[in-house]
């Protein structure tokens, strides 16, 4: 497989990442995983704006950022990839430097850049028959709008997740629901779909602002407040979402099986649409 590695296509096996680089030593970096659907970058502008409003986050200066969508396609067509629907991931470093220091280096390290394509199995993935998650106390620091490369609660969290056969960890404050290990978080109450709002302690996935577009085209209220967890019983409905994830029924909160174990109405509805959305994409 071939990878893009700072400048350079390569196969996967050539790439070595110096073990002086900030991403290696302190997580000092930021990434993006979008998708194709119909051979399409889907929504890339936002995924290119997120991008670039993290990089200004965490003051990393990436000059050739708007050369990436290029980039991409190239990499899919030099895989061999064009005629499946593909992952990418993209990650950006602040780059190497020696000795580890943890001030910013001189302006003259470049950063490190590393995108890779996988193609999906697009039949394993129609699985809306839902998902079982459990809830974790967030233990993850104070900027998690930024999406940055330091996952190890993410790592731990989910690793519990799948240890207790549950697809996703869902982080809670000890009050409110924020999000998922690697997903948005929704309840439906009352016919209303209900999620965190934007702030430091969720990420702003690029499928929640699709959510919000398709609540808007459907006619259902979409609330920016959070599901508490004392009141997960006073809602019907709740789904999980993300770029590779898209959307996820939930039946099982912590072992407890929801509306008779089967998919709610609204969350089949905002399935439904979004497969429409994605069927017809074509560039944005
Ligand atoms: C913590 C977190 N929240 C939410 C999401 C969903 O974001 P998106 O819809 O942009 O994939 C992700 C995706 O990786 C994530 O890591």
């Amino acid at each position: 497989m071939i990878c893009y590695y700072n400048n350079s296509f390569l196969e996967k096996n050539e790439i070595k990442v110096s073990p002086f680089d900030r991403g290696f030593l302190f997580g000092d970096g930021i990434y993006e995983a979008i998708r194709t659907y119909n051979s399409n970058l889907f929504m890339y502008e936002e995924h290119l704006a997120r991008l670039k409003r993290n990089l200004i986050k965490i003051n990393i200066n990436y000059e050739k950022i708007d050369a990436l969508e290029g980039i991409i396609y190239e990499l899919i067509e030099r895989n061999n990839f064009s005629d499946n629907e593909v992952n990418v991931y993209l990650q950006i470093t602040r780059g190497e430097s020696f000795p580890r220091k943890h001030e910013f280096p001189a302006p003259s390290v470049s950063p490190t850049i590393f995108v890779y394509a996988l193609p999906i199995d697009t039949k394993k993935l129609q699985n809306d028959e839902g998902i079982s998650i459990i809830l974790k106390k967030d233990l993850r620091w104070k900027r998690c709008d930024i999406k940055t490369i330091n996952l190890l609660p993410a790592v731990m969290a989910k690793q519990e997740a799948v240890l207790q056969q549950a697809y996703e960890a869902v982080w809670h404050n000890g009050n409110a629901i924020l999000e998922g290990s690697h997903t948005n978080f929704f309840g439906v109450r009352e016919s209303r779909v209900y999620t965190h709002p934007l702030d430091n302690s969720v990420l702003p996935g690029i499928t929640r602002e699709i959510i919000k577009k398709l609540c808007k085209n459907l006619n259902i209220p979409f609330v920016e407040q959070p599901v508490l967890v004392a009141e997960t019983n006073l809602y019907e409905e709740f789904f999980i979402t993300g770029t590779t994830t898209e959307i996820k029924p939930v039946i099982k909160i912590e072992g407890e099986i929801l509306g008779g174990g089967k998919p709610g109405k609204i969350s089949t509805n905002l399935i439904e649409a979004f497969t429409e959305l994605t069927k017809n994409y074509y560039g944005n």
